[in-house]
C-alpha cells in the first residue's frame, strides 16, 4: 500500500481547491437550479443506467455496499446511490452545496455520512474502504487528478470500482467547427439559462481582462472575479483522457469502461458536434483488482 497519509498538496493544488470552495460559496444555488448534468433528462437517464450496470458488476450485495461520492456537490450521484440502499459517504469542499444536499436527504429521510473536506485530504486520512467511489463532473476541478485517484485506489476494497463522468476531453484535439460550436453554446447557455448571473459574469470578465493587462500576467491570488475560472481548472483545456488511462493502469487499476462520446448542453449543438465526429467527453469505470 502506498504511503497515503504523507501526501502533501502543492501550493497550486491548494489554490485550485480553495478557488472551488470560494466559487461554490458564491454560486451553489445557481449551480443547483441551472446545471446541465443535474437537469438534462438524457444525462440523468444515462447516470441511472450506468449506476444500475455498476451495481450488477459489483454483485448482489444490496444493502451492504459502501459508496463514497467524492466532490459530491448537491448530491447528484449520492441521491441515486441512497435510492439503491447503499451506505453513502458524501464529501465535498463546499459547505453551501452540502447544505442543499442535506435538505434533499431530510425530505427523503436519507441518512448519509457527510464530510465537508478537501478530497485529497479526506482520502489520505479516511480509515474506511468502499465498494464504489464516484467523481461526477469533478476531475476537471482538480489540479492533480492522478494523485487524487491514487489516494482513492487505496480506499477501495479489492474488486471495488471507481466511476468518473462528465469530464471534457482535450480541447486541442477538437476541430474548428467543434471549438466554435462549443464556445457559442457556452454564451447561449449564460444568456438563456444563467440569465441572473449574466451581468455579473460580464463584469467579472471585464475586471479579469483589466487586471491581467494592468498586472502583466495571470492573477496569483484568488478573488471573486477569477475564482470560477480557477475552479473550473481544466474545463477550458480539457483532460488528456488517453494519457490519464495509461497512468491509471500504472497505479494498478483495471479499465472496465473507457467511453469517449459527444456531449453538449443543447440537442442542436449535440447534433452539430456529433456530425463533426469529435468526442468531447469521457467517462471511466475502473477497478481495483480482486484479491487472489
Ligand atoms: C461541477 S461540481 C459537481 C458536483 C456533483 N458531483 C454533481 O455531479 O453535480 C464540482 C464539485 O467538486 C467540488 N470540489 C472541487 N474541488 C474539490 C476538492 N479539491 N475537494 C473537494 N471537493 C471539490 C466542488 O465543491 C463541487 O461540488
Amino acid at each position: 500500500m502506498s504511503d497515503t497519509r504523507n501526501w502533501k498538496a502543492s501550493t497550486e493544488y491548494q489554490k485550485i481547491a480553495e478557488a472551488n470552495r470560494q466559487f461554490y460559496a458564491q454560486t451553489a444555488d445557481l449551480y443547483e437550479v441551472s446545471e446541465n448534468c443535474i437537469h438534462d433528462k438524457v444525462l440523468q437517464a444515462g447516470l441511472e443506467t450506468d449506476i444500475d450496470r455498476i451495481v450488477l458488476l459489483l454483485g448482489d450485495q444490496t444493502g451492504s455496499l459502501r459508496a463514497l461520492d467524492a466532490c459530491g456537490g448537491s448530491g447528484n450521484i449520492s441521491v441515486k446511490l441512497l435510492k439503491r440502499d447503499m451506505a453513502v459517504t458524501h464529501t465535498d469542499i463546499s459547505a453551501e452545496l452540502q447544505k442543499i444536499f442535506r435538505a434533499k436527504c431530510q425530505r427523503a429521510s436519507y441518512a448519509p455520512r457527510m464530510v465537508c473536506s478537501e478530497i485529497a485530504h479526506f482520502l489520505a486520512h479516511d480509515d474506511n474502504t468502499y465498494h464504489l467511489i464516484t467523481f461526477s463532473s469533478a476531475l476537471h476541478h482538480l489540479e492533480n487528478i492522478e494523485s487524487v485517484l491514487r489516494l482513492a485506489f487505496d480506499r477501495l476494497v479489492p474488486g471495488g470500482m471507481l466511476y468518473t463522468v462528465f469530464d471534457p476531453t482535450l480541447y486541442s484535439r477538437l476541430g474548428l467547427v467543434s471549438r466554435v460550436t462549443s464556445r457559442l453554446e457556452y454564451y447561449v447557455f449564460k444568456v438563456f439559462c444563467q440569465t441572473s448571473d449574466l451581468h455579473k459574469a460580464i463584469g467579472r470578465r471585464l475586471r479579469r481582462t483589466f487586471r491581467v493587462s494592468s498586472e502583466g500576467g495571470s492573477a496569483t491570488t484568488i478573488n471573486s472575479d477569477n475564482a470560477g475560472v480557477l475552479a473550473e481548472y481544466r474545463a477550458g483545456v480539457g483532460i488528456d483522457d488517453l494519457a490519464l488511462v495509461d497512468n491509471l493502469k500504472n497505479i494498478g487499476f483495471e479499465i472496465v469502461w473507457h467511453d469517449r462520446y459527444t456531449e453538449a448542453r443543447f440537442s442542436v449543438t449535440r447534433r452539430i458536434l456529433k456530425w463533426t465526429g469529435d468526442v468531447t467527453s469521457f467517462k471511466l469505470l475502473i477497478r481495483k483488482p480482486a484479491a487472489k
